[in-house]
């Protein structure tokens, strides 16, 4: 019996080796990881033009408040969340800005990716309400918000990007 119930978890432990991916083939191959990190690049190139741009002439009360996109942009960020499969870091493509940490403090990336979707969010609120007060509060958190990762412009580095 003991026999019987030992070589079934045996087979059981074999069947699932065979099934799980082992953790080197969890890394994308070289090509992919170059073309990975290129999109996500190009993605968070363009959220300045295509949202935040908009979101910020309106906290100056320069702009038009329902021209905002801050569902659009939430979208986006939440697509970024995804872009960084193992394997993409500079060991695969040299060119990344994004630093080791995106991995090895995965919590701290994602909560900083949080925090900026919360306050995106605010801000969305905010213009829809067409209340330039929260507005301006909203914007200043936004951008702090950014700074989670790395300072805003650009060539900047932080935490979770190497400055350029
Ligand atoms: C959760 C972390 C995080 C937050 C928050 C964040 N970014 Fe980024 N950003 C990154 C990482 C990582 C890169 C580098 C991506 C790469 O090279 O693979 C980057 C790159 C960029 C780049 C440069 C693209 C390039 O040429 O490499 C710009 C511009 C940018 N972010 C703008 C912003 C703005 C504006 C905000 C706030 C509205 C923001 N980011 C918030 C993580 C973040």
């Amino acid at each position: 019996m003991i026999r019987i119930v030992s070589a079934c978890a045996l087979a059981g432990i074999v069947l699932l080796a065979a099934q799980g991916v082992p953790p080197q083939a969890q890394t994308v191959p070289a090509q992919g990881a170059k073309e990975i990190a290129k999109a996500r690049e190009d993605l968070m190139k363009r959220m300045w033009p295509d949202y935040y741009r908009d979101m910020s002439q309106a906290a100056k009360g320069a702009g038009d408040p329902k021209a905002v996109k801050a569902a659009e942009a939430v979208a986006q960020l939440k697509k970024f969340a995804t872009m960084f499969p193992p394997g993409s870091g500079r060991e695969g493509a040299p060119d990344t800005r994004a630093k080791p940490e995106v991995w090895s403090q995965r919590a701290d990336f994602d909560a900083a990716l949080d925090s900026l979707v919360k306050e995106t969010t605010a801000f969305g609120a905010a213009a829809a309400a067409g209340n330039a007060d929260a507005m301006k509060a909203s914007w200043a958190k936004v951008a702090e918000a950014c700074g989670g990762c790395h300072g805003g412009p650009s060539k900047s580095g932080g935490k979770f990007r190497f400055e350029e």
